[in-house]
């Protein structure tokens, strides 16, 4: 696992990795995960400086950010969001029970894989019955690290009692060759929702999830 002065690091400069902009993203996540927030009590994982708390979180009843960067969580701090709290934890070390959902958001690939078991684990344990968000890239492994697959998460959902409710394609994978430049390019026109839902796997950046975790009897 990055520790918090790894994050600071990339903090030092505001919005490392250009959240900001990405407003694409932000409009197909508040589609996937708009009704599963809206009037609820969120936890928000690896909020960074709250960009998403403000956007895609806006309409819950509350959300807590939570994040292992002190200054990313100062910056979400002073945004002054009247629905959120923010606190600077790993987000191994909080608390997931008394909330409706829980969302981790292009976080969940910096912990190794043992760090994530033992976070399905202890959602299982503390969120029965409710509702897991999960985003990030599907490419597998590249240059940076080892992100997600698609399987690889079905089997994750299945190992752990997860039900999965629905995905979403939030962009193409600008990487994977000439078919998914044009996806990309096509994905900025109006049809874009049609022209990404309609992406293979293999031409795809990051995928959104929403799975239901079991409840306490199924989990035994
Ligand atoms: C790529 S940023 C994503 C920010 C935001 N979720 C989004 O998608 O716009 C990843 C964030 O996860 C945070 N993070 C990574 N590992 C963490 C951990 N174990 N506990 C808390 N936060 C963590 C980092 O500090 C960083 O702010």
């Amino acid at each position: 696992m990055r520790s918090s002065s790894d994050f600071d690091s990339f903090y030092q400069a505001p919005d490392p990795w250009g959240i900001e902009t990405a407003t694409r993203r932000d409009k197909a996540l508040a589609t996937v995960i708009g009704p599963f927030v809206e009037g609820r009590s969120a936890l928000e994982l690896g909020c960074g400086e709250g960009h998403l708390t403000a956007t895609v979180f806006r309409k819950a009843r509350s959300v807590k950010g939570i994040d292992i960067s002190p200054l990313a969580i100062s910056r979400a701090t002073s945004r002054f969001i009247p629905n959120a709290s923010f606190q600077v934890a790993d987000f191994l070390d909080v608390s997931f029970a008394d909330y409706d959902v829980i969302a981790a958001i292009e976080c969940l690939y910096y912990l190794s894989p043992a760090e994530q078991e033992a976070f399905y684990r202890k959602m299982v344990s503390e969120h029965p019955g409710k509702i897991f968000i999960l985003s990030g890239p599907i490419i597998g492994t590249n240059e940076h690290r080892t992100y997600f697959t698609h399987a690889g998460i079905e089997q994750t959902f299945a190992r752990h009692g997860l039900s999965l409710i629905k995905w979403r394609n939030l962009n193409a994978n600008r990487n994977a060759g000439a078919v998914a430049t044009i996806a990309a390019a096509a994905s900025r026109l109006p049809l874009r929702n049609k022209v990404l839902e309609m992406l293979p796997e293999k031409f795809v950046n990051q995928r959104c999830y929403v799975a239901q975790c079991p409840t306490r009897t199924n989990a035994l």
